[in-house]
């Protein structure tokens, strides 16, 4: 393993450099203007693939964008590991709140800023290289095999499929993602669980066309202010949520575990002075830290309807829309609660006003354990190169394809994650940080040498 941490100081420059030529490739897969250099990006990472060493390499199309995926079986009696990530990307509006442009990437104090450098372009490339580090230096323990797809940041949708038509293809013994944080660089941490999602959107129809709010204002249904309303109705005083049966399913987690999961290192005022907000808010009765993994939750993610350009003009609008989003907790299921919130969201409408209420793509929550011996071989390798044994922590963030994963394939994920929480991802001045990008290229052979090592018994 020595050779591998001197082979990574040699190459440091030239990975960076290759990450650098990645993140520029405007990925977006939510914008169909982007499909070109989306399968731009696709050819890349099967390029990067090829060059690390990685056979098989493909690019498989799809409905939508392509699935990147490559092995390197190097006996079939040893373990497989199938590493999983994204190569698409968020898009990077608002464009004017970014200090440099989001696909020219710079890096400045220790970091790379560019959409996609933590989510997950930088996070990915790093198992690349980690493989091809690896395999250079003859160090491989097990077969790997790859699956880099573009179409996480829109749902998955044809990742379903590809994995049902390719159980065979893609089996394995574990599933190795990096696409999550960690608490701090000097505190590391493992993803034990991530939230599901049910996103939804919602019309509201007043009048049959935008009305004078003078002429006619007092006596119509304003559908913005009735928006307004159902939406602020949502959530009670406790901040808890109205929607009937929402919480039936909630798992209870136990006292013990609520007790350790609130020993993770956090600081309140740390945070409020990160969001400069001066208070913080959420559920009664939970803390910050429950209310962001065990909690489910409900947020606008956008809204709209009338007048939003220069100056103020006088109107009635006729329509009034919002995407709202709730994340679930096990053992919440993301079709019955759209359902449950179409069924509560129709009944909250006044007779002056029709609402259409559409469901967008989601997925279910998972947990994973941490008595496995997965997750034990990742606690060991990041041990070994954070000096200090990590800290199982649930994210409040969803990969929805990870319980697909497990009722497909049969196998367990391990959420080797190394971002942070303020890599601004999703966000304007997205960052990756160099430590971050070096170190889990550094951990990453560590995890395949000792699962390896614990999986041969
Ligand atoms: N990598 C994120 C998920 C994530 C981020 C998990 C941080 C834990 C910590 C992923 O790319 C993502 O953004 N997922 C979406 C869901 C998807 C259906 C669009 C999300 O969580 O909003
Ligand atoms: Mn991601
Ligand atoms: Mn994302």
């Amino acid at each position: 393993m020595e050779n591998l941490k001197d082979y990574l100081e040699a190459n440091k420059d030239k990975y960076l450099n290759q990450l650098l030529e990645f993140l520029k490739i405007p990925s977006i897969s939510a914008d169909s203007a982007y499909k070109n250099d989306v399968a731009r990006t696709a050819e890349f990472v099967a390029g990067n693939l090829r060059d690390a060493g990685i056979e098989n390499v493909e690019i498989c199309p799809t409905e939508g964008h392509p699935i990147v995926y490559g092995d390197k079986i190097i006996n079939k009696n040893l373990p497989t590991v199938l590493v999983y990530g994204h190569y698409d990307v968020q898009p990077p509006d608002p464009l004017d709140l970014w200090d440099s442009p989001p696909f020219e990437p710079v890096i400045k104090d220790e970091k790379i800023y560019a959409r996609g450098a933590s989510d997950d372009k930088g996070q990915a490339f790093m198992h690349i290289k980690a493989v091809e580090n690896m395999l250079a230096n003859d160090a491989l323990p097990c077969n790997v095999k790859f699956m880099i797809e573009g179409e996480e940041e829109v749902g998955s949708m044809n990742l379903y499929p590809f994995c049902e038509a390719n159980k065979e293809k893609l089996a394995c013994d574990v599933i190795l993602i990096s696409d999550t944080s960690m608490i701090a660089n000097d505190t590391p941490s493992i993803t034990t669980g991530l939230r599901g999602l049910a996103y939804m959107e919602v019309e509201v129809t007043g009048p049959n066309r935008d009305l004078h709010s003078g002429v006619y204002g007092g006596a119509v249904g304003n559908p913005v202010n009735i928006l307004s309303k159902m939406i602020a109705s949502l959530q009670d005083e406790n901040n808890h949520i109205t929607i009937p049966g929402f919480y039936d399913d909630v798992e209870v987690v136990s006292v013990e575990e609520r007790k350790a999961m609130n020993e993770a290192p956090f600081d309140v005022n740390n945070y409020k002075n990160g969001l400069e907000v001066k208070e913080i808010h959420g559920e009664k009765g939970y803390t910050t830290l429950e209310r962001t993994s065990i909690r489910p939750t409900l947020d606008v993610n956008g809204i709209w309807g009338g007048y939003i350009g220069e100056g103020a003009k006088t109107v009635l609008p006729s329509k009034a829309y919002a995407k709202i989003s709730m994340r679930l907790v096990p053992h919440q299921n993301s079709d019955k609660i759209s359902e449950l919130f179409k069924k509560h969201f129709e009944s909250l409408a006044p007779e002056s006003v029709q609402v259409n209420v559409t469901a967008h793509h989601g997925g279910e929550p998972v947990v994973t354990p941490t008595d496995s011996l997965e997750f034990k071989a990742a606690s060991m390798a990041v041990e070994k190169t954070y000096g200090k044994k990590p800290i199982p922590q649930r994210s409040g963030g969803s990969i929805p394809i990870v319980p697909f994963f497990e009722k497909v394939l049969g196998v367990k994920t391990v959420l080797l994650g190394f971002g942070l929480d303020s890599d601004n991802i999703h966000s304007p001045n997205e960052k990756y940080g160099l430590f971050n990008f070096y170190k889990g290229i550094e951990t990453i052979p560590y995890f395949f040498k000792y699962y390896t090592e614990l999986k041969q018994g």
